[in-house]
């Protein structure tokens, strides 16, 4: 079995330039065995908390995003997530973490992505997402977005924050749609902060 990497590898492997994961009280249904989810143009899919053997369908939903979104994602290149970086994603620990998917109806594919880690000295969750382009657009990112709300909420978080290119169009909108609050990131002008309270 391959070590688990700490949160801050975690956390470079993604990051690595800047420092700068229920719906309701984090439903059962949702984070056993899910609930069905329907996109905008009807196609059904399943809104659930992530799994231990999502490893293999993360890391290709990860293989379908374009470079471009992989940018806005992790702020760098990275032509394939890492097997051990997607282990670490897909065992999480629930006091540190929230993690959820949306997949195929099957479960074969994993179409969204999203988190949040939760920091307990500041009570404050950071949040990351990702949808396959063949489904931008769909209401993916709002209702895992709002996911990650509730989950936080019930993990006692007093707010959420992500950092976001200043020119992720998409993203600022979804999260001007939620409330979110923008800032600028001191030394960093290509980054906006953004922070909800909870
Ligand atoms: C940002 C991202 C998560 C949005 O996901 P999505 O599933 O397409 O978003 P949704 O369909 O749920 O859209 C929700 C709302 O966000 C806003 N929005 C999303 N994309 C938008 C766009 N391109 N232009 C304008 N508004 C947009 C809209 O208000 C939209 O609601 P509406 O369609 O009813 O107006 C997706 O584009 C993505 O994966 N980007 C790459 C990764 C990334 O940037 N992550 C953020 C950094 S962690």
């Amino acid at each position: 079995m391959l070590p688990e990497p700490p949160e801050s590898s975690y956390r470079s492997a993604l990051r690595p330039p800047r420092r700068s994961e229920a719906v309701g009280s984090v439903r059962q249904d949702t984070t056993t065995r899910g609930r069905p989810f329907t996109a905008r143009d009807g196609r059904p899919l399943i809104l659930r908390a992530i799994r231990p053997d999502d490893v293999d369908a993360l890391r290709r939903a990860f293989s379908r995003m374009t470079p471009e979104q992989v940018r806005m994602r992790v702020f760098h290149a990275l032509n394939e997530l890492p097997e051990p970086i997607a282990r670490y994603m897909c065992n999480v620990d629930p006091e540190k973490t929230a993690a959820f998917v949306v997949t195929d109806a099957d479960g074969g594919e994993i179409r969204a992505e999203a988190r949040v880690h939760f920091d307990p000295v500041s009570a404050t969750a950071e949040f990351g997402i990702a949808v396959d382009p063949a489904f931008i657009g769909q209401g993916l990112g709002l209702a895992l977005m709002l996911e990650l709300v509730e989950a936080s909420r019930a993990r006692g978080m007093i707010g959420m924050w992500g950092d976001v290119l200043v020119e992720n169009t998409p993203m600022l909108a979804l999260t001007d749609r939620l409330a979110f609050v923008r800032s600028t990131t001191p030394g960093d002008p290509g980054v906006l902060r953004l922070t909800l309270d909870l």
